[in-house]
């Protein structure tokens, strides 16, 4: 029986989801059924009737052919998503691998369970113009946290894409910046260009990134994203340089010198390209990269890759920009995939969004617009995601959560790689780091059927790049649903003839 607030919050202090009493006062936003013990189905398909029923509803307005089913946000709880016809699955996809905590973990609701926090989530300010008075002392608990060592200051913004774009401008401010001499003023006709969209006001620079990268569809973060047409088909772009990104060999410990020669190919054409851009006078600002490909089939390249990119991107004075949006936030067993990388010194700039509920980007002092409204939009960020933000960060360290990835990580990928030996010819090349991990199946109508069948036992999981499937379960997904996933792929690879 919760008779106060505090008990109530002591109650939850663990972090563990615990189901709130109906007496409760707080019961409205605090309810957190307990966890389910497996997944149930209850419809003959998914998508059952109902979810049918409102896709029919919903395509009537706008194409709704990506949605999967409709979900019952207020049942769904811990690790498992309940849908709109009954259906209980265990969640190794979490909303696009953007719930740390999974479905109404008790610490978010209680959030808002304050009249407080309330006003900050009605009154959205423009944070460029009227930030609220604790908005300083906020961010700053924020970078103290959670800032990529070395990275000092903070943007926030809204979405991945929006993070990239600004952080894409913010890069370009820089290497201009440096051109012209810190005491460099505009002339008259770069100004004038500027307007019209011609050099020098708008130059000729390029940023360089990878085949198979993905960072966002808006038109700008779109010129650097190459993981499938659908993205890009039909719309304009700039001529920009794609450098290969090394594709591995699995398993690692058996392909390490091909492993090696592979980063080596990708390392030196980046160099070319950086000096042919320059040639062609369009020359490379930065260089932007996923720590691991994530769209584009969990693309993994090897610490002495992201060492060596560094070096290139000193050498040559241009930023190296770490797109953190999909890894970031711990599940990799880091807070941050590039703490995995031991660079010599920070990136220069790591783009974030996903599980720290907003967008934006760390930089240091350097990567500061000396002019105000060149990197500003109306909200620039959402003070309520970043309440949400600091309870994340809260459960993450008190139930030390990092620690928690890292265990259930090695049971998931001991799992996948087992599965490979008992089924060699329909699986391959398990990777990842904590549970962020990722299998093959030898074809892509191979990878959607077991897709299928998985739905059907109660386990919901994406694909990604041709033939993969993603597993990106919450932070708090622990060694038993791990079993519960393994057991039901297992049986789903032994009924594929
Ligand atoms: C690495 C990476 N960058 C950028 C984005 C774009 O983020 P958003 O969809 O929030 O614009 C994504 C989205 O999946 C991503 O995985």
């Amino acid at each position: 029986m919760y008779r106060t607030f505090a008990n109530m919050l002591k109650c939850f202090g663990l972090g563990k989801i615990k189901l709130a009493t109906k007496t409760s006062s707080y019961v409205k936003y605090f309810t957190s059924l307990p966890e389910p013990k497996e997944p149930t189905i209850m419809s003959s398909s998914i998508p059952g009737p109902k979810s049918l029923e409102l896709k029919k509803k919903l395509n009537s307005m706008q194409l709704s052919d990506a949605v999967k089913f409709f979900v019952d946000y207020e049942s769904s709880t811990g690790n498992y998503l309940c849908d709109v016809d009954g259906n209980v699955m265990l969640d190794l996809f979490m909303q696009i691998s953007t719930m740390p905590l999974g479905y109404n973990h008790p610490r978010l609701l209680g959030v808002f369970n304050n009249a407080k926090n309330v006003k900050t989530l009605v009154n959205r300010p423009a944070l460029g113009f009227f930030p609220g008075k604790d908005w300083p002392v906020k961010l700053e608990n924020i970078l103290k946290r959670i800032a990529p060592k070395g990275l000092d200051n903070i943007t926030t913004m809204m979405c991945g894409a929006c993070a990239n774009e600004h952080a894409y401008k913010n890069i370009f401010i820089t290497y201009m910046r440096k051109k012209r001499g810190e005491d460099g003023c505009f002339t008259e006709e770069e100004i004038e260009s500027s307007l019209r969209n011609l050099p020098p006001g708008a130059p000729n620079l390029s940023l360089l990134s990878f085949c198979g990268g993905f960072h966002g569809r808006t038109m700008g973060a779109l010129i650097t994203t190459h993981s499938k047409y659908i993205h890009k088909i039909d719309f304009p772009s700039l001529v920009w340089p794609v450098a290969p990104f090394p594709k591995y060999k699995y398993p690692l410990e058996e392909n390490a010198s091909c492993n090696e020669e592979e980063d080596k190919k990708c390392l030196t054409r980046v160099e070319e390209l950086i000096e042919e851009y320059c040639k062609k006078e369009r020359p490379v600002a930065g260089v932007i990269v996923e720590p691991i490909q994530s769209e584009g089939g969990d693309n993994h390249a090897s610490p002495e890759f992201f060492q060596q990119l560094q070096c290139i991107c000193k050498k040559n004075g241009i930023s190296l920009l770490l797109d953190e949006v999909q890894t970031g936030g711990g599940c990799t067993g880091k807070f941050w995939c590039h703490e995995h990388f031991n660079l010599s010194s920070p990136p220069d700039v790591v783009t974030f969004s996903k599980k720290l509920q907003l967008g934006g980007f760390f930089h240091t002092t350097d990567f500061r617009p000396r002019e105000t409204f060149r990197i500003f939009n109306t909200w620039m960020g959402d003070p309520a995601k970043v309440l949400l933000l600091e309870a994340i960060v809260n459960v993450i360290k008190e139930d030390k959560l990092l620690d928690q990835v890292e265990k259930s990580g090695k049971v998931l990928k001991s799992g996948l790689l087992q599965s490979e030996k008992e089924y060699p010819h329909l699986v391959n090349s398990a990777r990842g780091r904590g549970t962020f991990l990722a299998i093959n199946f030898e074809t892509s109508e191979l990878r959607a059927t077991v897709i299928e069948k998985l739905k059907k036992l109660g386990i919901n999981v994406s694909g990604c790049g041709e033939n993969a499937i993603r597993l990106r379960p919450a932070l708090i997904f622990e060694e038993k649903h791990a079993n519960i996933f393994l057991d039901r792929f297992r049986k789903v690879l032994s009924e594929i003839k």
